[in-house]
């Protein structure tokens, strides 16, 4: 079977998530969240009150949180201070100030610190973020960037959330392309492929196929 880690990257919207808790079922491998670990941060940045654009406040209010995030593929488990965040992680108010929060240095350097020892931990493990293949895991076994047509992820994105009418997909398409456009600029590890991954285009594939063609390769490394 497969050991090592593959580092799956890439824009939000592509259905990485879900392509990544799948793949590391079928290689029996374990599965990092990265983007859970940034959004369980910004929960307490504001909860304590603070502006999560006011980096050295953010920095403080991150030092002294206790994050912790599961490894299996089959549960969600996010925690912040012992307080379950699972649910709250996805809402609408975290993923409109996660990109400021995740931009801070310090916030990066404690989060990167603590999915390498994470990863260090599992035989086989699937990491999925923005920065893993040029960043967290330059020596990744497998590197994978996943992208999609900018229509085609906010039309995954609208029928994820349930959300119908024409305004409410250009609203989606829009915070989509603010937050790209965020996570891509940003002066600390920004958003890019790998020299060394393979680009997966997912405009034209579901879920299973863009799932067979990163199992595939993984498992050609094997
Ligand atoms: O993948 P997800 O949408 O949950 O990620 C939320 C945000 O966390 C991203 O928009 C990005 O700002 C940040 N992130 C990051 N580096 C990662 C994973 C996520 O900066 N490795």
């Amino acid at each position: 079977g497969f050991t090592g880690q593959v580092a799956l990257d890439g824009p939000s919207g592509t259905g990485k998530s879900s392509v990544a808790r799948a793949v590391a079922s079928r290689l029996g491998a374990a599965y990092l969240d990265t983007g859970a670990m940034y959004r369980a941060a910004t929960v307490a940045v504001l909860d304590a009150g603070v502006d999560p654009e006011d980096a050295e406040a953010v920095a403080a209010v991150v030092a002294a949180a206790r994050i912790e995030v599961g490894t299996a593929a089959d549960t969600e488990l996010v925690e912040v201070d012992g307080v379950d965040v699972a649910v709250r992680i996805r809402g609408a108010e975290v993923t409109r100030a996660v990109s400021a929060v995740s931009a801070v240095p310090s916030v990066r350097r404690r989060l990167v610190d603590q999915q390498r020892a994470l990863v260090s931990a599992a035989d086989a493990v699937v990491v999925e973020g923005r920065d893993i293949g040029t960043v967290v895991l330059p020596d990744a076994t497998l590197k994978v960037y996943l992208t999609a047509a900018p229509e085609a992820r906010a039309q995954r994105r609208a029928a994820q959330l349930g959300l119908t009418t024409p305004q409410e997909i250009a609203e989606l398409a829009a915070d989509l392309r603010r937050r790209d456009e965020y996570d891509s600029s940003r002066a600390d590890s920004p958003l890019r492929p790998a020299e060394d991954a393979v680009v997966v285009d997912s405009t034209h594939l579901d879920r299973e196929g863009v799932v067979d063609r990163v199992v595939e390769l993984a498992l050609s490394t094997v």
